[in-house]
């Protein structure tokens, strides 16, 4: 009996996929809905009356499980970069004209897709089998959304193929039909209505509970390779595709491969011109120069391919009536002036504030109180305040005067010579800088702690709760239930969070500080370079400039956080409320053994797995790059070590076999 089981599930199973795959591949349903959920919730059963044979990627299992407490970290093997972006034919004509410079060829040959608007996720396969999908992040390190990704029934769990381990590189987005029906039931319950597709994908995707993103049809494009075992790839972009829908993937029907410029063109009008009509949102095209070998030929300048470029779309406009400028204070004290505007709709959301940068700005526009403006939207970018339609300027138009005190704490306002923004001079005394320091020390790059949002932010500093970051922890429970909306549970919650938060890493504190101009590259080049945060503390503006990319701007903002005794003291208390993270011993990285070099891994090691031996690189000073380049120092190749070899053999770099890596480890 249980034989026969055994038989009608593994056929039911390959039914479902075959059915998936003509549903979501092909886009070429052959039965109705009702009849695959009819075989569907035969599965259902068979595996409920026998739960032995029920096996993770089975179709039945994209119902979501148990919801999670946090998104753990996947460290991508290799890096999820961006595109640069053309707006105008010319930016187009010169990206041509660059590459065909740089290959020295007459015209060149490109593989052109839509640009989805969606986020960027990549999924590993081992095996065929599906056992990882992360977020894009920063484009090294991303969140693990495996179980959200289970869910989506165009994600195959297993490839046609048992590739040894490859990472599919694609964008999950949600198609028109599915948003306006989700913005159906949320508006059916009284729920919050999402603005456009894009934000209901990532609304959804970040769900703790994947059993939410189950309810929530999300789909998926796959449009590139990152890392491949295992499988020979073809040299063109266009047959990668085709090799990824033949193992399953869903790829853009609108694809091509056009010659010249003048190809490009032609598709972008032609993709332009079906743009309202396609059931899913793009936000311009992506030129990909076809040819493998060229692509590595042409290279990448800092997080973008050179080969690649994105030809958006132009920003969605709309008219409005500027009905007040008010000034916002940020967390560098920066005073922002803010369009209030009667509510428009433009590039899919109702837009009631636009950005209006600085003072200088609104000069050069001549924006004035009452004016008709014309705001444009692009994509995820804050709206702004294009400029003025003049001739419906009305008589009583009132000009924008700068405050010269602080809106928010009534401190003096100052502008540097060299700045074009005027900023609050009174420091973490003011509130609106202090809730923005909070914010930003909890956020996801700094120290993630989840839950602590504006609202409850501007809670707790208007109650005097919490002046600085080092107040945080020392919240108490009673205090915290007693806020409105809040109660034991999310007040429980949000004391969790911190302490989850207690334990982090060197970059993200510093980053966490706020500093400014120290962003989040900054802060982990300070922390590579100086290894704990005494060497960091010790280090003046020379010392400073000695980290990579740190010049004298950059350090002088450092050298100035630090002086401050308050920041002293902010930083002295959070360490001594338990925050903590590895450090490198008390040595500076400079002396490290492997400082300034750079190592590229490849293949498989039977010591350690790639992550332990990046991890133990690092810790010795090294950079562990993803790909070979002349600047690569070391190429450690393990066993079935692909094509990261061949181009260190091709570019003399050295290559050391799992052997002698670990004799210069030991060293
Ligand atoms: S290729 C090395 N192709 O655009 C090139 N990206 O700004 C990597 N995107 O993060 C990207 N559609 O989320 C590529 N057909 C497409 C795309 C696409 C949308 C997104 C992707 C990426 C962003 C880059």
């Amino acid at each position: 009996m249980t034989f026969d089981a055994k038989a009608r599930i593994a056929q039911l199973r390959t039914e479902i996929e075959r059915h998936n795959y003509r549903y979501y591949v092909l886009d070429d349903p052959s039965i109705p809905d009702a009849e695959f959920d009819k075989l569907f919730r035969e599965l259902q059963a068979l595996e409920a009356q026998h739960p032995e044979l029920l096996i993770p990627d089975s179709p039945t299992q994209r119902v979501g499980g148990k919801p999670l407490k946090s998104f753990a970290e996947v460290q991508h093997r290799t890096p999820m970069l961006s595109l640069n972006n053309a707006f105008s034919e010319e930016e187009v004509r010169a990206f041509d004209a660059r590459i065909r410079e740089a290959l020295g060829a007459a015209e060149v040959k490109y593989a052109v897709e839509p640009k989805f608007d969606g986020l960027a996720i990549t999924l590993t396969y081992r095996d065929g089998v599906f056992v990882q999908g992360a977020t894009r992040g920063d484009g090294n390190t991303g969140e693990d959304v495996t179980e959200n990704l289970r869910t989506v029934r165009a994600i195959p769990l297993h490839l046609s193929e048992p590739v040894a381990d490859v990472e599919v590189r694609g964008e999950v987005l949600m198609f028109k039909r599915d948003f306006a029906r989700l913005n159906d039931e949320q508006r059916a319950r009284g729920e919050k209505e999402f603005a456009n597709p894009r934000n209901a994908a990532a609304g959804s995707l970040r769900q703790l509970d994947s059993r939410i993103t189950a309810s929530r049809r999300l789909s998926f494009f796959a449009y590139g390779i990152g890392l491949c075992e295992g499988a020979v790839l073809p040299a063109r972009h266009d047959q990668q595709l085709v090799l990824l829908r033949r193992w399953g993937m869903p790829v853009a029907q609108q694809r091509r491969v056009v010659q010249g410029v003048e190809g490009l063109l032609g598709y972008y009008r032609e993709i332009g011109a079906q743009r309202a009509g396609l059931p899913f949102d793009i936000d311009g095209v992506v030129y990909k120069v076809n040819d493998t070998a060229l692509q590595q030929q042409l290279g990448f300048v800092s997080r973008a391919p050179r080969w690649a470029i994105a030809h958006k779309f132009p920003a969605e406009e709309a008219m409005t009536v500027l009905l007040d400028i008010e000034v916002q204070v940020g967390r560098t004290g920066a005073l922002t002036p803010v369009a209030r505007l009667a509510p428009v709709f433009v590039g899919g959301v109702t837009v009631t504030n636009a950005t209006l940068h600085n003072e200088d700005e609104i000069r050069r526009k001549d924006v004035r109180i009452g004016d008709t403006v014309i705001v444009r939207r692009a994509g995820d970018v804050i709206p702004e305040v294009a400029r003025v339609a003049v001739g419906k300027r009305p008589h009583d138009a009132r000009e924008f005067v700068m405050p010269e005190r602080c809106p928010v704490c009534g401190s003096h306002v100052a502008r540097l010579a060299d700045e074009a923004v005027w900023r609050c001079t009174g420091g973490l005394f003011c509130p609106a800088q202090r809730k923005q320091a909070l914010l930003h020390f909890a956020s996801r790059r700094a120290l993630n702690v989840e839950g602590l949002g504006d609202k409850l932010v501007e809670q707790l500093v208007d109650a005097h709760l919490v002046d600085t970051p080092a107040d945080l922890y020392k919240l108490e429970l009673p205090a915290l239930a007693d806020l409105e909306r809040m109660g034991e549970k999310s007040a429980l919650n949000l004391l969790h969070a911190i302490e989850h938060g207690k334990r982090t890493t060197l970059a993200r504190f510093i980053y966490a500080l706020g500093i400014r101009n120290a962003g989040e590259a900054t802060a982990k080049d300070l922390a590579q370079h100086f290894g704990s945060l005494d060497n960091l503390l010790a280090a003046d503006a020379a010392s400073l400039q000695q980290v990579r990319d740190v010049g004298p701007v950059v350090a002088q903002s450092i050298v100035d956080f630090l002086a401050e005794a308050h920041n002293r003291e902010v930083i002295a208390q959070l360490r001594a409320s338990g925050v903590h993270w590895p450090e490198h011993g008390q040595r500076q990285m400079t002396e490290l053994p492997f400082s300034g070099k750079t190592f590229v891994l490849t293949g498989t090691l039977a010591a350690m797995s790639r992550d332990e031996a990046r991890e133990k690189l690092e810790a010795l000073g090294a950079k562990v790059s993803g790909s070979v380049s002349k600047k690569t120092d070391y190429v450690v190749a393990g066993a079935e070590a692909g094509s990261k070899l061949d181009k260190a053999q091709e570019l003399g770099v050295v290559v050391l076999d799992e052997q002698q890596f670990m004799a210069l480890l030991n060293e």
